[in-house]
């Protein structure tokens, strides 16, 4: 089979395309035949290596442990081990290996049948590949670390990005009041999927501006938590995603639970768990309540560009591969 694969940290061009054993299932796995993947932050870091902590204890110390990137598929059952009961040759599936050794930028993948859900039918695949991390980052975000309510005033930072996209939609299907930050070509998409304000983070800053917010979900980090606090209704709760300045993850790494214990407003970073909620977002979507906003689309043997793209950290929605097969995708 044909697939991405890299053999030492680097820049985008560390990448090849080439053609490998295509794996067998083992007992409690699912072959599945990759339709389309998409890219996401930890395809970024294994791929340059980063954080170095993530080398210790994730991904090789000198050299990637993983040699096929991809945590976001979704694709055809081909194949079932002995073992798997949800699964049979046919069924559409997606999900993240995030927590299964990855592999998603290839013609086939295997994992473990907890890893997958069916896909709903109207969904398409590249639809598809675009939900799993981005959308439960959101949806856990909000529902699990920051019990979101109906009526409540919320801003999301980094709204137009891959979970920004998703929480935005979500947040108004739970009921709220949203407000998306981002850059100025991004806010006319965001004000399409739902968002009732929007503020241009490069002409305006959020945390000087006098309103204050029920619940803050944040995408990319970059100020103080106490500029967070501040901005913060009396019980508000702030939920960090993760970062763009790994200074203030450690500053609410340490003094998030410092500040929630000792006052009304809570200070939480989401620990994501990959793969629980598919089933509530294959709902939302069948409702047509949350729709994934794709910007671009590259084929497999593009994946290095599409990694490149998605590294200058511009995207509007999600960057999704799509896997041809036989030329047809
Ligand atoms: N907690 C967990 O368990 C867990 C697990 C996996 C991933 N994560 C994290 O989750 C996050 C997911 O991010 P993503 O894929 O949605 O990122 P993304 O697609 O890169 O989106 C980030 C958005 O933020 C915007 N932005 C940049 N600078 C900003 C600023 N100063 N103020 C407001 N917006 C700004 C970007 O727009 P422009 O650049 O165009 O301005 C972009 O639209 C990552 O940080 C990742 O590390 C967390």
């Amino acid at each position: 089979m044909k697939a991405i694969v890299y053999t030492k940290y680097g820049p985008p061009d560390v990448l090849q395309l080439k053609e490998v054993e295509k794996p067998t299932p083992k007992d409690n796995e699912v072959l599945v035949k990759v339709h389309a993947a998409s890219v996401n932050s930890w395809d970024w870091g294994l791929l340059r290596g980063t954080p170095f902590v993530n080398r210790l204890i994730v991904s090789g110390l000198f050299k990637p442990k993983y040699k096929i990137l991809g945590c976001d598929i979704a694709g055809q059952v081909e194949g079932v081990g002995k073992n798997v009961k949800q699964f049979q040759p046919g069924d559409e599936v997606f999900g993240d290996l995030t927590e299964c050794g990855f592999g998603a930028f290839a013609e086939y993948v295997c994992a473990p049948e907890n890893a997958l859900a069916l896909k709903p039918a109207s969904m398409t695949f590249e639809e598809a590949a675009a939900v799993p991390q981005a959308g439960l980052l959101a949806l856990q975000g909000l529902r699990d670390k920051g019990k979101i309510q109906p009526g409540q005033k919320v801003l999301i930072n980094g709204a137009g990005g891959g979970a920004g996209t998703f929480a935005v939609q979500i947040a108004k299907y739970f009921g709220a009041e949203v407000t998306g930050v981002d850059s100025t070509g991004k806010l006319g998409m965001l004000r399409s999927i739902g968002a009732d304000h929007v503020i241009d983070y490069t002409q305006e800053d959020f945390t000087k501006n006098g309103q204050r917010y029920d619940l803050i979900l944040d995408v990319v980090t970059y100020r103080s938590i106490f500029d967070y606090k501040r901005v913060l209704s009396p019980k508000g709760i702030y939920v960090m995603l993760g970062g763009g300045s790994w200074a203030r993850v450690f500053q609410t790494m340490f003094l998030g639970p410092l500040i929630s214990i000792t006052g009304s407003k809570k200070m939480r970073i989401l620990m994501h768990k990959p793969n629980k909620d598919l089933a509530f977002m294959s709902e939302l979507f069948e409702a047509g309540k949350v729709v994934p906003v794709i910007d671009r689309r590259y084929p497999l043997s593009e994946a290095a560009e599409a990694l490149r793209y998605f590294g200058e950290g511009h995207v509007r929605g999600k960057v999704v591969i799509s896997v041809e097969h036989n030329n047809k995708t």
